[in-house]
C-alpha cells in the first residue's frame, strides 16, 4: 500500500504533488520520491525515511528546475519488494532515463519480466517489482516510435497500454516521458486510483485527500483502466484501447475526513479496507507449482522438514492471531504448537533448540516483548519466522524468513485489519510447512488458498449489514460488564472481542472458553449481563456448535443478555439469541476473519457513543518498545 500523486496543468507541480503526498502519508512512509519533467528533461529526487528527508534534499538543490515544472509525479512509499532504502524508492526511472515510473501493488509475474529484460542486456538499478514496469514502458514506447508513430500523449497511454497486458497482479501506475512534458498517463487493475478534474489542470491519486484543495469534482474509475491526463483533458480507454467513461462524483468532505475515506474515525476506515487488506496479503503467494511464497527465506526447505516443534510469540491481539493459528497449523501440519506471550516467554526457560521454529507475530516489528523472545530463541539455536506489518522493521530483520502482511499501515492505534491479516499470514505458513513436509498436497494447499480468496468478498458482504450492530452498541454503552465466549478457534475471537472493548471503551470485558464458565465464571452472570457468544459452523464439527449453543442456553437460564454470532443459515440458534448477528458461511478454521469484525464494530461504536476516543485511546501507543 503506496500514495501515489499525479498532476499536469500551468502551475509548478513539486508543491501541489508535496501537498497531496502529506495527505497521503498515512498509506506509507517509509520513503517518498518525486519526478517533475521540464524542459527535456525528468528530474527526479527520491529518500527514504518520512517525507521530511524528500523534503530536506529538495531544499537542497539548486541550479535545475525541478521546483518550477508543471507536470510532475510523487509516491510515498510503504515497502513490499526491496527494503525501504533511497534506491528502492520511487520513481524509477528506465535504462534510458526517459521514463519515471511510480507504482502501488505488486506485479505478480515481476522475477520472470526481470529475468526477460536483464537478458537483453537491461541493468536493474534496484529490488523492486516497479523498475520492470519503467523498462517495459520504455521499450515498448521506441517500438512504437520505430513504427513511426507520432510523438505526443497518445504514444504515451498506448505504449502504457502495451505495457500493463504484459503485467500479472494489483497495480496503480503512473508515468511521465521526457518527451511528452504536459501528460501524465496512468493504469489501474485492483488497486486504488482518483482522478481530480480541475480548470486547465488535472489530478491523480490514491484517493482524494491529495487534491480537494484544488478540486471537489473527481471521477473514480474501472477495473483495467488506463487515464491520460493533459492540462486540457482527461481520457479514459480499457487496456485493450476502447474508449471508456470513469464514475464522476462530487466530492463533500472536508479535507480531514477525506483522508479518512469520509470515515469518522482511522479505525472505521481500517475496519472497511479488511477485505483489501486481505487479498493484498494473498497476492501473488501460489507459485506456478502451486507452493506458498514467503517473502524472506534464509532457511532451506530442509530446515523447515527438521522442525518438530513449533513456538509462536506475540502480544495483545498479534498473540490472539497466534492463538487461531495454533488450531490451524497443528491440524495441517501435525506438529505440536504452542502459543506463548511475548512478555513470559523467555523467564521460564522454553525448550528450543535448532529443530524448533518459532513464529514472532508483531504489526511494528518494533515490539519489545516480541523482539526479546525472539533474541532469547535465535540465542538457543531456533529457527525464527516473522509474520510483520512494517517492512524493514527491527523483527523482520533479524528472522530468519519473513512473511509480510501487506495490509498497508494501521493509523488507529486497536489493531483490526493487522489481526484479520495476521490470519491470513498464519494460515499461508500453516500451508507452506504441510506442503513442504508432505502432509498436503498441492491441490488441497490451493483449496484452502481458494476459500481465503474468497473471504474479501464475503467480508464486503458483512460490512454491508452492520446496522444492527451499531444500534446495539448504542444500547451496551451503559453496561458495567460484557463477557464474551467461544470454543476452538471462538475462544481467541472471544478475547480479542473483550480486549477491543477494554481498550477502546474502557468497560470491564472478559473472555472466555464457552465450556470454562461453569468452572467459575459463570457466576458474574447476573440479570441482563450481556454475553457475545461466538457460536462455531454447523458443517464440519457440528458437535462443537451444538455444545456452544449449550452454553449459550446456560448463561441464558442465569439471566445473560445473549449476543450471538453465528453462521448465516443457522436458524437454530435464533431461540437462544436476543441479538442475532448473521456472519457468512467460512470453513471452520477460517472463521475468524468473519466472526471477529461484527466485535470490532462493536467496540469502536461502544467507545464512540461514550464520547471516547477511537483512534488513540488513553494510556496506549501504537508500538511499544519498552518491556
Ligand atoms: C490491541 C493492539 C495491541 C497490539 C500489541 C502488539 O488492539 O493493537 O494489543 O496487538 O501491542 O503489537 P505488535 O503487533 O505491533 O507487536
Amino acid at each position: 500500500m503506496c500514495g501515489i500523486v499525479g498532476y499536469v496543468g500551468g502551475r509548478p507541480a513539486l508543491s501541489i504533488v508535496l501537498d497531496g503526498l502529506r495527505r497521503l502519508e498515512y498509506r506509507g512512509y517509509d520513503s517518498a520520491g518525486v519526478a517533475i519533467v521540464d524542459d527535456g528533461t525528468v528530474l527526479t529526487e527520491k529518500k527514504a525515511g518520512k517525507l521530511a528527508n524528500l523534503e530536506k534534499a529538495l531544499a537542497e538543490r539548486n541550479g535545475d528546475n525541478i521546483a518550477s515544472g508543471t507536470t510532475a509525479i510523487g509516491h510515498t512509499r510503504w515497502a513490499t519488494h526491496g527494503g525501504p532504502t533511497d534506491r528502492n524508492a520511487h520513481p524509477h526511472l528506465s535504462a534510458d532515463g526517459r521514463v519515471a515510473v511510480i507504482h502501488n501493488g505488486i506485479i505478480e509475474n515481476f522475477s520472470r519480466l526481470r529475468a526477460e529484460l536483464e537478458a537483453t542486456g537491461v541493468e536493474f538499478a534496484s529490488d523492486t517489482d516497479t523498475e520492470c514496469a519503467a523498462h517495459l514502458l520504455a521499450a515498448e514506447m521506441r517500438t512504437l516510435r520505430e513504427a513511426g508513430a507520432a510523438a505526443g500523449p497518445q504514444l504515451l497511454a498506448d505504449a502504457m497500454r502495451r505495457t500493463v497486458r504484459r503485467l500479472e497482479g494489483a497495480f496503480t501506475l503512473l508515468a511521465v516521458d521526457v518527451d511528452v512534458p504536459d501528460a501524465v498517463v496512468a493504469a489501474r487493475r485492483n488497486s486504488p486510483l482518483v482522478v481530480g478534474r480541475g480548470v486547465g489542470e488535472n489530478f491523480l491519486a490514491s484517493d482524494v485527500s491529495a487534491f480537494i484543495e484544488h478540486t471537489r469534482e473527481a471521477i473514480e474509475l474501472g477495473q483495467d483502466q488506463v487515464v491520460l491526463i493533459t492540462p486540457a483533458g482527461i481520457e479514459i480507454t480499457g487496456f485493450d484501447g476502447e474508449p471508456a467513461e470513469g464514475k464522476e462524483f462530487h466530492i463533500d468532505w472536508d479535507a480531514k475526513a477525506a483522508e479518512k475515506g469520509g470515515y469518522d474515525y482511522f479505525m472505521l476506515k481500517e475496519i472497511a479496507d479488511q477485505p483489501d487488506a486481505i487479498a493484498e496479503t494473498l497476492l501473488g503467494r501460489l507459485s506456478d507449482r502451486g507452493e506458498i511464497i514467503l517473502d524472506e527465506v534464509r532457511l532451506t526447505d530442509q530446515d523447515l522438514r527438521d522442525v518438530d516443534k513449533v513456538f509462536i510469540v506475540a502480544c495483545g491481539t498479534s498473540y490472539h492471531a497466534g492463538m487461531v493459528a495454533k488450531y490451524a497449523i497443528e491440524h495441517w501440519t501435525r506438529i505440536p504448537c504452542e502459543v506463548e506471550l511475548a512478555s513470559e516467554f523467555r523467564y521460564r526457560d522454553p525448550i528450543l533448540d535448532r529443530s524448533t521454529l518459532v513464529i514472532t507475530i508483531s504489526q511494528s516489528g518494533e515490539t519489545m516483548d516480541t523482539l526479546m523472545a525472539l533474541r532469547h530463541a535465535k540465542e538457543q539455536k531456533a529457527r525464527v519466522l516473522a509474520i510483520c506489518n512494517t517492512n524493514g522493521s527491527t523483527i523482520p530483520r533479524e528472522s530468519d524468513a519473513v512473511l509480510y502482511t501487506h495490509g498497508g499501515p494501521e493509523i488507529a492505534v486497536a489493531s483490526t485489519k493487522a489481526f484479520l491479516t495476521q490470519l491470513v499470514a498464519c494460515y499461508l505458513i500453516g500451508l507452506h510447512l504441510a506442503q513442504i513436509r508432505g502432509v498436503m498436497y498441492a491441490d488441497e494447499v490451493a483449496a484452502v488458498v481458494e476459500k481465503l480468496q474468497s473471504t474479501p468478498d464475503s467480508l464486503r458482504t458483512l460490512l454491508g449489514q452492520m446496522e444492527d450492530v451499531r444500534a446495539l452498541a448504542r444500547d451496551l454503552k451503559t453496561a458495567s460488564t460484557v463477557l464474551f465466549i467461544g470454543r476452538h478457534v471462538g475462544y481467541p475471537v472471544a478475547l480479542e472481542g473483550a480486549l477491543k472493548l477494554k481498550e477502546l471503551a474502557y468497560m470491564h470485558a472478559e473472555g472466555f472458553a464457552a465450556g470454562e464458565l461453569k468452572h467459575g465464571p459463570i457466576s458474574l452472570i447476573d440479570e441482563g449481563t450481556p454475553v457475545v457468544c461466538v457460536v462455531p459452523s454447523p458443517a464440519g464439527r457440528g458437535v462443537m456448535r451444538d455444545k456452544v449453543v449449550s452454553n449459550i442456553q446456560e448463561v441464558r437460564a442465569r439471566g445473560a443478555r445473549t449476543i450471538v454470532i453465528a453462521e448465516e443459515g443457522d436458524e437454530g440458534v435464533r431461540a437462544y439469541a436476543d441479538h442475532l448477528i448473521p456472519v457468512p458461511s467460512t470453513p471452520t478454521l477460517l472463521a475468524p476473519l468473519m466472526t471477529t469484525v461484527p466485535l470490532q464494530i462493536l467496540a469502536c461504536e461502544i467507545a464512540a457513543a461514550r464520547g471516547l476516543d477511537v483512534d488513540q485511546p488513553r494510556n496506549l501507543a501504537k508500538s511499544v518498545t519498552v518491556e
